[in-house]
């Protein structure tokens, strides 16, 4: 062979060689574009890189911090029918509330329910002291006996169809220091979640009787907020009863402030007006209280004598010149401050939306009878004409509108409550 015929074979050789290089590999296309024996279900079917997405995918966003939201209850209730509902009510005070039963010359009979029932009540609010029977560190478990004495009010209430509030009341400490005691007060509230979750819709929780002192309106707003969330992670369907700062009047109803998404609620509010009436000769109320003879309306037939320590707090001293002056209109110990205290809490209670519950009112037993009765009375229809609910203070002791002693009613002051019923 010549010697270029060579050449040209050669190169020839080397261009073949050089184009099945370059010739990428064979793609099994038909195998793979076979569908499987079995399709995967689409789920299983993963992206590939370089397969087109057949509709573009949406960008990821970050995932949001989950909020604490409400999940909602199986059978929601109605608050305003609830707050309804808790009608005509009286506190079993003295008792549990004190730092321990009987302490206060009340421990609680069974034959109280009975009747309580039978006198035409609807309510009881159990006011309780946990924090003497709970555990000073964590976890603040309460203790045992004291849980299976709240156990057994609550089924006496119930098994006499009253309605059950129960309630914290007295945790001195948290109103001195409300920070440092936060933790504990929610701790027991989850204690009492969790033991009362699978009582009847009859049952109520009320977190907080009359916060006041350093526990100001913003602090408890927020410690309140924290520990309805917390009896919400563990019970979603007891009506949970709240008030505001200001020792529970109307004032702190005002500007409640609840987690979103918590509907299921009554607002309470207590009226004592006018305190030098409501609670004349009362140990515990201090400086300016200790004139007795306050009658209920004013201006008394005769003018009232000043006790001489209290006729030197200013305040007492106009109130006292007002008192024994002023026709029954404008008297201090009349209608009005009564009314006016009314129209503002129903005011605030339908801004908030919810049921309004008066939920202490009372006269200790230093006024005289006719006058507590006038009073109770009076209340007491201001009450009902707006529609609220209210819960009397108190059963049986100072306040009481039971005479332990001659066990019988005061009839008088009975009537004036439950006018209409004959039954007991
Ligand atoms: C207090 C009682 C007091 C009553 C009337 C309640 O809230 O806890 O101790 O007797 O109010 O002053």
């Amino acid at each position: 062979m010549k010697k270029w015929a060579v050449f040209l074979c050669l190169g020839l050789l080397a261009i073949l060689l050089f184009l099945t290089a370059c010739r990428p590999a064979a793609t099994p296309d038909r195998v793979e574009t076979q569908p499987p024996a079995t399709s995967p279900a689409v789920d299983d079917i993963q992206p590939t890189a370089t397969r087109p997405a057949a509709t573009p995918t949406a960008i990821p966003s970050p995932t949001p911090t989950p909020q604490p939201t409400l999940a909602p209850p199986a059978v929601p209730l109605d608050r305003i029918a609830q707050g309804r509902r808790l009608g005509r009510g009286v506190n079993l005070g003295n008792a549990l509330e004190a730092p321990k039963e009987g302490e206060w010359g009340m421990v609680l009979q069974e034959e109280y329910f009975r009747l309580i029932a039978e006198a035409g009540f609807d309510t009881i609010r159990v006011p309780i002291r946990w924090s003497t029977h709970a555990l000073e560190e964590p976890p603040y478990t309460v203790d045992e006996d004291f849980f299976q004495r709240v156990d057994w009010v609550i089924e006496n209430g119930l098994a006499n169809g009253l309605n059950v509030v129960i309630n914290m009341h007295h945790y001195e400490e948290i109103f001195e220091k409300p920070s440092a005691h936060a933790e504990r007060f929610i701790a027991i509230w989850e204690q009492i979640a969790t033991r009362y979750e699978d009582m009847p819709d009859s049952v109520y929780f009320e977190p907080l009787n009359e916060p006041h002192g350093q526990l100001t309106q913003d602090k408890w707003m927020r410690i309140l907020g924290d520990t309805i969330l917390a009896i919400r992670r563990i019970d979603n369907r007891h009506t949970l009863i709240v008030t505001g700062a200001e020792w529970g009047g109307y004032r702190g109803l005002q500007s409640l402030r609840l987690p979103e998404g918590e509907e299921n609620y009554v607002c309470t509010f207590h009226s004592y007006e006018p305190m030098l009436f409501t609670h004349q000769g009362a140990t515990w109320s201090g400086t300016g209280y200790q004139t007795l003879g306050v009658t209920w309306p004013g201006p008394p037939a005769t003018p009232v004598t000043m006790d001489p320590e209290a006729a030197k707090v200013s305040w007492v001293f106009s109130w006292f010149r007002q008192y024994n002056t002023y026709p029954y209109e404008t008297n201090p110990a009349g209608p009005k401050p009564i009314r006016d205290a009314f129209d503002r809490a129903v005011r605030a209670a339908e801004q908030q939306g919810c049921a309004l519950w008066l939920g202490e009112f009372g006269a200790f037993e230093q006024a005289d009878m006719q006058s507590r009765i006038n009073w109770t009375r009076f209340v007491r229809e201001e009450a009902e004409a707006r529609g609220m609910s209210w819960a009397y203070w108190e059963f049986g002791s100072g306040f009481g509108v039971y005479d332990r002693a001659a066990e019988q009613w005061h009839e008088g002051l009975l009537k004036a409550l439950i006018p209409d019923v004959s039954q007991r």
